[in-house]
């Protein structure tokens, strides 16, 4: 049976959440393949909305929930969201929720240097969500991580933590701070670690039980392909790769795994954060779309950027990360304008390019190329089938799948569960 990968084809926030949740009930695992919780995942069903930043999204429906080896995880953050998922009622145990042994922690020292950097940066600065993400990935690949099987060997841990403090106390006094208190970080380690461990085990084998029991497997990518270190707009970018590729080193399964590529893609784009926008709108229609979008961090509840969909990103990202097939999210957020534009190439220094080039000074200086299309009248707000949809928002999509040449597999209408149009099921396909 078919696998699903599930990633962002933009910048992040493209409603990969509400479309895990969807086709969780139907997965026997969902797994988180990288990022930590810098992500933010909003879930709306009924009346009841979850946040999840750090746990598989699938852990609402009670799917068996898996947190991969390519995920930095922070442990303090780990069970505030736990706890606060219980108190919402969702049961969270050793049965249906693990953690990889080999997964790198985040700790408060990579908080601090994240932190540090952003403030030292000025106007140059990233925008990071501040959680310290890309310390700890530098950390993982400079070989002085901490890892969560680390927490079960705490008392031969001095040495590893010589190393580790020895790098960040050069860092930190390059920036006048105190060295690393290394006994009370050792303490908030020894305090947190059975908490952790409870739902620590190789998980790659755990999925390769589950992939022999012919189960289905939903992988859940955070971030969006052009927040990825290699193919997204660097150095604005995230510290991990965020295509679907990662979604088998992330989780310890091979590259035939990852099944069905859905991308999530809003029916326009956003970005929160610093870095090249190309469709960006700071008038009034950009404002109307963040408005109408409730476009908002989950994380960091910064206000998010809004523009016109660009066909251009969005194909580049269909290719780079082999989508099978896209979710078009947030269609609703478009009805009622006199017109909607897609951008459908750049002009740079007198060419015009069907791609966004790598440099970033490029990528701030191209001028979007836009298509006009009329908007439509009626709603496409709870839209559950194609026959809800009025006419013009039906070309709206075609001449989206004609242009990114991938075509859609669900369109979303609301942020609520079951308003979500299935075209062609990922999990047969
Ligand atoms: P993610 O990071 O990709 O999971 O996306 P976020 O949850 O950060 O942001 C998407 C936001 O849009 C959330 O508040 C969702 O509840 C909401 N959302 C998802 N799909 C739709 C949709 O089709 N229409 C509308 N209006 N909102 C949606
Ligand atoms: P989800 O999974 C949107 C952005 C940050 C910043 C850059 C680097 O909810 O789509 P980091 O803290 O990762 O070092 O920040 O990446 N960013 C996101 N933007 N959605 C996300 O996740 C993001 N995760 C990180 O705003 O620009
Ligand atoms: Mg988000």
């Amino acid at each position: 049976m078919a696998n699903v990968t599930v990633i962002g084809a933009q910048w992040g926030d493209e409603g990969k959440g509400k479309i895990v949740d969807w086709l969780a009930s139907r997965a026997d695992a969902v797994v988180r393949f990288q990022g930590g919780h810098n992500a933010g995942h909003t879930l709306v069903v009924g009346d009841v909305t979850y946040k999840l930043s750090l746990l598989p999204s699938g852990i609402v429906t009670g799917t068996l929930s898996i947190i991969g080896n390519g995920v930095v995880l922070d442990p303090w953050a780990l069970k505030a969201e736990i706890e606060k998922l219980t108190a919402q009622g969702v049961e969270i145990d050793a049965e249906n929720f693990a953690i990889a042994d080999n997964c790198a922690l985040i700790l408060p020292l990579h908080r601090d240097l994240d932190g540090l950097r952003e403030n030292a940066a000025g106007t140059g600065k990233i925008g990071t969500t501040g959680r310290g993400i890309g310390p700890a990935y530098e950390d993982k690949v400079g070989r002085r991580a901490i890892r969560v099987c680390d927490l079960a060997h705490l008392d031969a841990l001095g040495p590893q933590l010589d190393r580790l403090c020895a790098h960040h106390d050069a860092l930190r006094h390059g920036f006048g701070q105190d060295p690393v208190d290394r006994e009370s970080l050792l303490n908030e380690l020894r305090e947190i670690a059975d908490y952790v461990l409870q739902f620590a085990q190789p998980v790659w084998k755990r999925l390769k039980k589950v992939r022999k029991a012919g189960a289905r497997i939903l992988f859940e990518g955070a971030q969006g392909v052009l927040l990825d270190v290699d193919h997204g707009t660097y150095p604005f970018v995230t510290s991990s790769n965020t295509v679907s590729g990662t979604a088998a080193a992330g989780s310890g399964l091979g590259p035939a795994s990852t099944g069905f590529v859905l991308g999530i893609v809003k029916a326009y784009t956003t970005r929160v954060g610093s870095g090249p926008f190309p469709t960006e709108l700071s008038d009034e229609i950009g404002q109307r779309l963040g408005e109408r979008g409730h476009e908002f961090g989950t994380v960091t509840g910064r206000q998010r950027r809004c523009g016109w969909f660009d066909a251009v990103l969005v194909r580049q990202s269909c290719s780079i990360s082999g989508v099978t097939g896209i979710a078009l999210t947030k269609l609703d957020v478009l009805d009622g304008f006199d017109v909607v534009r897609i951008c459908t190439g750049y002009r740079l220094d007198g060419r015009i390019l069907d791609y966004l080039p790598a440099h970033a000074a490029d990528q701030a200086r191209v001028e979007p190329i836009y298509e006009e299309m009329e908007g439509w009248k009626g709603t496409t707000a709870g839209a559950r089938s194609w026959a809800d949809l009025p006419a013009q928002a039906i070309k709206y999509i075609q001449r989206v799948q004609e242009l990114i040449e991938t075509p859609v597999a669900l369109v979303s209408t609301s942020p609520e569960r079951e308003d979500t149009i299935l075209v062609r099921d990922p999990f047969v396909d």
